[in-house]
């Protein structure tokens, strides 16, 4: 036996000798190959959220929208939401002493506008004479909604919770108020924005993928969901 023959043996079985560990490493992870192992990233904020305005008056009663993306539903029964905001903001002070605030959706068509809302301060600036929106006084709070969005929140101040930089307000729903043009045709919030926090990027919403708490089914239905 040459001496190439012999290193090219010993190159055949370690070849299939790592084939085997990585087959019996597959079988461990139940199917998944070490390839498709979850990677970390950190405790960075990398989930993308809505995008929404949020409406309020301060002291002397001038209207201000500013942009918030940490924000969220959080309670069916009483209806609520959350947005968290930080104390450097008008609006936190604004809210802290109104104890209301409104949640403006914006469509596709506001990204301009809504993006400006997140970049200046009501300190500083009268941000809707700047856009030339038009905020309406709240029929039931002490809030303005914008006119020109397609749906608007109207919510009461239940509760604050200190997290870290940002404090989490937590409003109650007490009306929501959608574009007549909408009519049934609710797809149409399917205009609203995504934001991408990593990347500072604005998407829209893509296609239907299925019917919620239907789609599921096709693996098993025990017990009705409490939303
Ligand atoms: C896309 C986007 C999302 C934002 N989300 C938040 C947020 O969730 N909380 C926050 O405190 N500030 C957020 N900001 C920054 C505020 O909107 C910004 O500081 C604004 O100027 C505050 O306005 P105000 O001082 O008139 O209240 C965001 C800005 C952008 C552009």
């Amino acid at each position: 036996m040459n001496k190439h023959f012999t290193v090219s043996i010993f190159a055949v079985l370690l070849l299939v000798g790592m084939n085997g560990l990585a087959e019996e490493t597959t079988r461990k992870n139940g199917g998944e190959s070490i390839m498709d192992k979850k990677i970390s990233l950190g405790a960075e904020i990398s989930l993308l959220t809505p995008v929404w305005v949020i409406g309020s008056y301060d002291k002397a009663n001038k209207p201000n929208m500013m942009t918030a993306a940490w924000v969220g539903i959080c309670c069916s029964q009483p209806p609520c939401v959350t947005v968290s905001l930080r104390k450097a903001t008008y609006t936190y002070h604004n809210i802290m002493a109104k104890k209301a605030f409104t949640v403006n959706i914006p469509s596709r068509n506001y990204i301009k506008a809504t993006d400006y809302f997140g970049m200046v301060s009501g300190k500083d600036v009268d941000k809707l004479a700047a856009t030339g929106l038009t905020p309406v006084k709240g029929d039931h709070v002490d809030a303005p909604y914008i006119k020109e969005f397609p749906v608007a929140v109207e919510c009461k101040l239940v509760n604050t919770l200190e997290l870290g930089l940002h404090t989490m307000f937590i409003g109650e729903i007490i009306d929501v108020k959608a574009d007549k043009a909408l009519g049934d045709n609710k797809e149409a919030l399917l205009n609203m924005l995504i934001f991408n926090p990593k990347q500072r990027n604005y998407y829209g919403l893509g296609e239907n993928l299925g019917r919620a708490f239907s789609i599921g089914k096709e693996i098993g239905s025990k017990s009705q969901p409490e939303k």
